[in-house]
């Protein structure tokens, strides 16, 4: 830490913090530092905050009220996202960035935006892809792709996020996954509603940059996968899109995204969120020309940061608010309409049985 590092306060010090933002942040020694970790559980607030050389708290204010914290970052589960950028906001910070998804419905979205338009505090949304330096390089150059793409196909095969959060750190307590019973119409409709809010949301900014307005969106079919997961296609004006997310017991985690025209098309392959292995690699397809874009030396996580603390700083744009409520309201529509196809489908299948 220096005189001129950015002080970084956590709110929620699970999973996530532990395997993502302290070894992120430790990339980044030059510009941010960790000043003072939160958790409702004091060990785990104590523990983290140890291996940083930071203080703990087990209270949100005391953390607000903390000077040296210019930057908060919100990593608690969902429920709290929005209580706490507000008050983040409130208490005249210079940035929040705040995990995904950062509201649960459309009216909690409002109201951040008009907070952080109110106490003039930048938010952004830990939607990671956006700000990685393939997905970048690719919107630079992909041309009229956007108005000429009919296909949009976005996958992800992801093996138990705990075999990566361990090879990172060594997480202390993670929570119990509990078994559900997939046959029960509301069980699976929830499910398909925590896949699209929990895993689809992080990359479906990018799916809306095709299709900006989405208000004829149509579920054409939609699925819960096993052993977990999600299929959902849509038709959005004249797009065909296509979202799949499975956790699998597979070694090699897939995260794909396509966009495909009769003429040019465009594949990302995303590097695993859980290790420092560079940026995404895009593949722009014309014809039979092909121009790749990366891997560069730094993945999402590394750019959400460092455009944080431009921003914090004062050297880049915040970030338009409006943008962050759109994205939200998308991936609402998408889930809500999602899990009602679900719950609709099954629930016809019983009454024919
Ligand atoms: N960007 C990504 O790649 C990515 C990946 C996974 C999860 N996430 C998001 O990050 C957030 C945290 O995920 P996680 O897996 O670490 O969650 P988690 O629920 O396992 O852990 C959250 C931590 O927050 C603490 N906590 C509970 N209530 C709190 C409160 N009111 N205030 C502060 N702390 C509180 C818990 O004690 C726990 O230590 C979630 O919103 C999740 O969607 C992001």
């Amino acid at each position: 830490m220096t005189e001129s590092t950015l002080g970084v306060g956590i709110l929620g010090a699970g999973p996530v913090t532990q395997a993502i933002h302290i070894p992120t942040l430790a990339r980044l020694r030059d510009v941010l530092h960790i000043a003072h970790i939160m958790d409702v559980d004091a060990n785990i607030a104590q523990s983290v905050a140890g291996r940083v050389g930071a203080d703990w708290t087990t209270d949100v204010d005391e953390l607000l009220a903390d000077d040296r914290v210019q930057i908060v970052v919100v990593c608690s589960p969902h429920q709290f996202h929005a209580a706490q950028v507000i008050a983040a906001c409130r208490a005249g910070k210079k940035a929040v960035l705040c995990e995904k998804p950062f509201a649960m419905n459309q009216s909690e979205a409002e109201e951040i935006a008009k907070v952080s338009i109110e106490t003039g505090v930048p938010i952004i949304v830990g939607a990671m892809h956006t700000f990685d330096p393939g997905w970048l390089a690719a919107k630079d150059n992909w041309g009229d792709l956007v108005d000429i793409a009919h296909t949009i196909r976005y996958s992800i095969v992801l093996p138990p996020n705990s075999r990566f959060e361990d090879f990172a750190t060594e997480i202390i307590t993670r929570p119990v996954a509990q078994q559900r019973d997939r046959t029960d119409p509301e069980v699976a409709a929830g499910m398909m509603r925590g896949g699209i809010m929990g895993l689809a949301i992080h990359d479906l900014p990018l799916v809306r940059s095709f299709c900006p307005d989405f208000t004829d969106m149509e579920v054409l079919s939609a699925q819960v996968l096993s052993p977990s997961g999600y299929l959902v296609n849509l038709r959005i004006g004249d797009q065909n899109v296509q979202v799949r997310g499975v956790n699998t017991n597979s070694w090699r985690p897939e995260w794909i995204f396509e966009a495909i025209g009769d003429q040019v098309s465009l594949r990302i392959d995303f590097s695993p969120s859980y290790v420092q292995a560079g940026s995404a690699t895009a593949v722009l397809r014309r014809g039979n020309r092909s121009e790749v874009y990366g891997p560069y030396s730094y993945n999402g996580y590394e750019g959400e940061w460092r455009y944080l603390a431009a921003v914090a700083r004062g050297t880049a744009d915040p970030l338009d608010v409006t943008i962050l409520i759109d994205d939200l309201t998308f991936a609402v529509e998408v889930a809500d309409r999602a899990s009602e196809f679900v719950r609709n489908a099954m629930t016809a299948v019983g009454a024919a049985a």
